[in-house]
């Protein structure tokens, strides 16, 4: 049987084991875990069955590690058990801006880039796949089986990780900023923010089910009939929005570069 381990047990590294587990992907007895704070990962094993450990314990004992620390973190973890990270393990680091070439010269272990989205916890999370040329069909098999299980798995080129990455792990927050600017404009029109937050989120989950079966074009043709109220509304967003979106992937851009000077500097 395949043991997987997880080091790091934050937002992320915690919603995947539980998704796993819950979604029977992953059996809760096959995990070892272990965080920084032991408190966290026992509470964890409380209520998912997974095994606590020591991030040493996880990488001698686990055929597949996921790597949920955050990105200036990896470098100190993966020093401290590189000499336990030998070609017969998988690593699957999920460390935003943390490249294949990086992590490779840290341990000579196979490696995966996974960035998954906090929508699997709903199971509809997008997760991007990247993976090192040491990977065999059978890890890419096995990865890819995984968040399926939990969402949508999408192998990408790791060049474009961080403009999809807007597009699938940060888009639930961009989204949730924009509706909120909606709702604060209805609120300026006298109307009160918890109708218009209820009402706009019950119209945001019947739009994602229209979506099913309908592109974003076509959705727009069947709501905004010529000369009609919605065509006036879509002409403004059309007008507005794509100076919005350039300067949102030019500020993330910057941020990823501030992140990887920061990596490559060791933090
Ligand atoms: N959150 C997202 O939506 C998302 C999406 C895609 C990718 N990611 C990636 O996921 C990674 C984790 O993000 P996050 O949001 O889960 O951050 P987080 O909540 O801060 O989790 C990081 C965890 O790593 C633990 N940790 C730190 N150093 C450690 C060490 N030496 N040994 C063992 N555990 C250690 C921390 O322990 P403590 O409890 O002591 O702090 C914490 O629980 C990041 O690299 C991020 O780029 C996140």
């Amino acid at each position: 049987m395949t043991t997987f381990g997880f080091i790091g047990t934050g937002h992320l590294g915690s919603m995947l084991i539980k998704k796993f587990v819950e979604t029977g992907a992953i059996e809760g007895a096959a995990i070892l875990a272990s965080n920084r704070t032991a408190e966290k990962v026992e509470r964890l094993a409380e209520a998912t069955g997974i095994r606590p450990a020591s991030n040493c314990i996880v990488a001698e004992l686990s055929d597949v590690i996921f790597l949920c620390v955050r990105p200036l973190e990896v470098r100190d973890v993966l020093g401290d058990i590189a000499y336990l990270l030998n070609s017969g393990k998988l690593v699957v680091s999920v460390a935003g801006d943390v490249s294949l070439e990086i992590l490779q010269s840290l341990c000579t272990a196979r490696l995966a880039r996974a960035f998954p989205s906090m929508a699997s916890l709903k199971l509809q999370g997008v997760t991007l796949l990247a993976f090192g040329d040491n990977t065999t069909a059978e890890d890419r098999r096995l990865i890819a089986g995984l968040f399926h299980a939990i969402g949508h798995a999408v192998p990408a080129e790791e060049k474009d990780f961080a403009v999809l990455a807007d597009l699938t792990s940060c888009a639930p927050g961009y989204f949730a900023a924009l509706m909120r600017e909606f709702v604060l404009a209805a609120e300026r029109r006298d109307i009160a923010s918890e109708l218009a937050e209820r009402l706009v989120k019950q119209t945001l989950l019947g739009t994602a089910m229209l979506l099913e079966e309908e592109s974003f074009a076509g959705l727009i043709k069947s709501v905004a009939t010529i000369g009609g109220i919605t065509e006036a509304g879509i002409k403004i967003i059309q007008r507005e929005a794509p100076g919005m979106f350039d300067q949102l992937f030019l500020a993330t851009e910057v941020r990823h570069e501030q992140v990887r000077t920061k990596i490559d500097g060791h933090g």
